[in-house]
Formats: C-alpha cells, structure tokens, sequence
C-alpha cells in the first residue's frame, strides 16, 4: 500500500526552469560565450553542477568553474524569485491535501538546500508542510542515482514500494524507478513522447491532475487506476489523437492558458498594426500548454498569426497535436475570434466541441465551441475521417 509521496521540487511543484536557464545565459554571457536555452536542456533536473558543467562541456569550455558560477546563481535567484509566482498549478494543494489524508511528504531535490528552502518559501509552503526535505547537499551521488529517493524512503520509514515518486525528467524518473517507488512523470517540462519513453508508470499533466483524493486509500484507489496512461484515441481534425487521462481540472488549465496567451501578448511583433494578439493552446496528449503571438511583415501578407503561430509551436514540440482549448486575448472588446484562415488551420487540429475562449484587455470573456466558429471546415479528401 502507497503511504507517502516524495515530491521533486522543479518543475514539479515549482516553475524555476525559466529563471534557472535565465540566469545560466547571463553567466555564459559574462564569460563572453553566447548560449542558447536548448544548450540547457539536457542539463536540468541533475543538480546544480550538471546544470553548469554539463552545458559548458557542450559549449567547449575546458577551464569551468562551478563555483563561480554557483556564486553568481544564488546572488541572482532572489531576484528573480520575487518577480515571478513559480508555485504549478495544484502545488499548495497537493501538499497539503496529502497531510490531511495522512500520507507522508517529502521533498527531494537535487538542487541545494538554500534554494529548496527558498523555492518552499516562494510557492507558499514552508519546510514543516513536509516530513522531510532532502536536498542535493544530503547525499553524494544525484539523480539518476536512486540515493535522494532512498533517503527520503529511510526518513519517512517507508519501503520502496509505499512510496509515489513525482518527477519531471528522465533522470529524477530513472531514480525513483531504482530506489524502487511507482513513479509519476509529469508532462511539465518533458513532451508526453518523451515522458513516454521514459521508465514511469504513470504520465500526468501536472500535480493538479492528481488531486482527486482524500485519503490513503483512495490515493491508492487513484495511482491503481491511473497506470493506464492515455484513453483510447479520437479524431482531432485530421488525426487521432489518444488525449491523456491525468488532466488537470478545467479551472487550472484555463486560468494556466490565459496567463500564457497574456505572457505571449507581450512578445507580439506588432509594429503596422499595432494589433497585439497572444494565444494559448492545450495539447490534447500531453496536456502542455503553449502559446504564440501575432508577428508582422513590411510585406503584409506575410503577417502571422498569433493562434497559428502557437499552432507551430505546439506541433515542433509533440507533433501532431489535438487541441482541446484554445484562448485568445486582445484588446479587442468585445473580444475577437480567430479569423477565417487561423479557423482553418484549427480546423485540421481540433474536434468540433473544442472551445475557443476569447478575452478582452477588460477580462470580458466569451465562449465558442469550434463549430460554432467554423461549422463545415474544408478536409482534404483523402484526410477525412470518421
Ligand atoms: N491577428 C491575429 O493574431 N489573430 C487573428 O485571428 C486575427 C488577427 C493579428 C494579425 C495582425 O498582426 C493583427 O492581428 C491585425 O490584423
């Protein structure tokens, strides 16, 4: 029976992805090398010295040092921290929910001590909502190593096999797995194809998809159930698409979504019209949110959208997505819809009851269904189906 949850930090209840590779590129940059967000990547979620060390062995540089880097890391983190919310969606709830059930919690990340206690600080938890936190500093060997997880497990007097691991890499999967836990991966920072490769047992879009319990047992009842990790597939446009089980709740996702579009908003390259449009899709699959804005050219035909521009987005991160919401801001009010040639390219993505919801700089919001916006989209012939 499944008795405690040991919970990784980023990307699992925390957001810091952003300003970790932030302030990695202003570092490289003091150092007079130019790196990009995806020199990163592959370096997240192993602790902080694989973070640095590991990208400026990609990078080419022999005489590294992690210290300096570390020291610059913390000087600039509490900045940053203050400027943005990094608590993921169902964060708080999720912990808290789980004491009052009565399952152990614990932290266990491979970041250092000072930044998980100010990572707990931030989403609004303090270090005593956990009955451990384990930190990179406690053991020798990191993810993927199955150490971190086997000291949570010998704090908390559990056996492998009482304990759900809740990760967001390969790595932190892969330790879990061999500290002997079931072990969620959650579709935060991989792609659903990707956390499908992965040796979890469980894909979930976030730790607000796992809220549904409200006692050990159905904890239990819950992760038994879950192990199955997409339904069966339906048609999304032109494609099948098998949209995954552990969703967060509709409130999440679509308080989730809009902030994205206005985030996006930001970014639109606007400078004819000065039209600013931001748009955010949710993947279908993976449940992953993602997001475009509208970007113009001296030569206006070429202008794109900021709905087909999340579109590419979504589709060079999965491939062939299913959309199962879409929100559109602008200043617009009454706030609007996608024109006829975004409504297209939805069409070849979507089902007819996905919703489209629009929302004005005023919040005033409205609600479509894409067929009420394109009831008889055009399908090539031989992409009909159903
Ligand atoms: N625009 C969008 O981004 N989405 C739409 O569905 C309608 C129009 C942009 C394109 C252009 O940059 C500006 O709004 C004015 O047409």
């Amino acid at each position: 029976m499944i008795r405690g949850i040991l919970f990784d930090m980023d990307g699992v209840l925390a957001d810091t992805e952003d300003i970790s590779i932030s302030i990695g590129i202003d570092y490289f940059r003091s150092l007079g090398k130019k790196a990009r967000r995806s020199d990163f990547e592959p370096h997240l979620g192993c602790g902080e010295p694989e973070f640095f060390e590991g990208t400026a062995r990609d990078l080419g540089m022999t005489d590294f040092s992690y210290e300096a880097a570390s020291a610059f890391f913390r000087e600039q983190y509490p900045s940053y921290l203050k400027r943005q919310d990094i608590a993921l969606p169902g964060a708080r709830e999720i912990v808290r929910k789980a004491r009052e059930a009565g399952l152990l919690t614990a932290v266990a990340s491979s970041a250092p001590a000072w930044k998980v206690r100010a990572n707990i600080r931030a989403i609004g938890l303090e270090l005593s909502s956990f009955d451990t936190v384990i930190t990179g500093e406690d053991i020798r060997r990191n993810k993927p190593m199955p150490d971190i997880y086997s000291l949570a497990l010998i704090r908390l007097g559990l056996d492998g096999s009482e304990a759900v691991v809740i990760e967001d890499t390969k790595g932190g999967v892969e330790a879990g797995k061999a500290a002997g836990c079931t072990v969620v991966c959650l579709t935060t920072t991989l792609s659903y194809s990707e956390a499908e490769k992965t040796a979890a047992d469980i894909i979930a879009s976030g730790v607000g998809a796992l809220l549904t319990f409200d006692s050990v047992s159905s904890f239990n009842t819950m992760i038994s159930e879950c192990s199955g990790i997409s339904s069966d597939a339906v048609l999304y446009g032109t494609s099948y698409i098998a949209p995954l089980k552990r969703r967060m709740p509709d409130s999440f996702t679509l308080d989730h979504a809009v902030s994205a579009a206005w985030k996006a908003r930001e970014n639109a390259y606007a400078p004819y019209s000065k039209y600013k449009v931001g748009a955010a899709l949710v993947s279908a699959a993976s449940g992953r949110i993602y997001s475009g804005c509208n970007v113009e050219n001296s030569s206006y035909g070429a202008t794109i959208c900021a709905e087909r521009n999340a579109i590419t987005t979504a589709i060079a991160a999965e491939g062939t997505v299913g959309i199962d919401l879409l929100v559109v801001v602008s200043e617009d009010n009454p706030p609007a819809p996608p024109c006829a040639l975004c409504l297209q390219v939805l069409a070849e993505f979507t089902r007819p009851e996905t919703r489209v919801v629009l929302i004005a700089a005023n919040g005033e919001k409205c609600e479509y269904s894409m067929r009420d916006l394109l009831p008889n989209p055009f399908i090539f012939p031989s992409m009909r189906k159903g």
